[in-house]
């Protein structure tokens, strides 16, 4: 966290302020998009275990090396459209989508709206009442911003009994980064 801005400066600095504040050393985490690591190695001091996916062995490669001899992290290449059957329903604290593509990457392989979707559903299974799902869009170029209008259409129809949703989006910096963080509020 940048020390100048000390309550936050970006939409990854207020998610993991958000992230910090929910996760205990007992809970267990997803990182759906791992991209390079930074996000899987962060969520790794603040949870007991923690899974990390992505389409890309470039990626998976890139976390390995920078989560060293971290332990408590199981790194899978996978599509996140679904999950493994072993998570059982109900049991993960937070879910955490970084999408678009991966930073130093090919830009062609970015998040791809029905895919995030499907696994936004399947997340809203795995995810226990009180934990979340915290999701950062970047509508700066054209998928992103078709991908970040789909997924709010998506959640503005989710039950208010079963759903918390909340939005943080930049208001006076065009197509910024956004935070997009469902907590379910009780089992449906
Ligand atoms: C913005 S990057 C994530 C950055 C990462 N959080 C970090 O800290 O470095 C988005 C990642 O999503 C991955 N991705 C795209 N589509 C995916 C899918 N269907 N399933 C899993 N990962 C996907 C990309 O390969 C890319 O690495």
């Amino acid at each position: 966290m940048r020390t100048a801005f000390s309550l936050f400066h970006s939409h990854l600095d207020l998610a993991h302020s958000y992230w910090s504040k929910l996760l205990t050393r007992e809970d267990i985490v997803i990182d759906a998009t791992c991209g390079n690591g930074h996000d899987t190695l962060f969520l790794s001091q603040l949870a007991a275990k923690v899974y990390a996916f992505d389409l890309q062995e470039k990626a998976i490669s890139s976390t390995k090396t920078l989560l060293g001899d971290v332990s408590n992290v199981h790194l899978e290449a996978r599509c996140h459209s679904t999950f493994p059957a072993n998570i059982p329903q109900s049991s993960v604290k937070l879910i955490v989508y970084n999408l678009g593509y991966l930073p130093g990457g090919n830009k062609e392989l970015t998040t791809m709206t029905e895919t995030t979707l499907a696994s936004i559903k399947a997340a809203e299974q795995l995810i226990m009442t009180g934990g979340a799902i915290s999701i950062t869009c970047y509508p700066g170029h054209p998928q992103g911003a078709i991908e970040q209008q789909k997924i709010l259409e998506y959640v503005k129809t989710l039950p208010p009994q079963l759903w918390n949703c909340c939005f943080h989006e930049w208001v006076n910096r065009a197509a910024s980064p956004s935070l997009l963080l469902l907590q379910k509020a009780r089992e449906g």
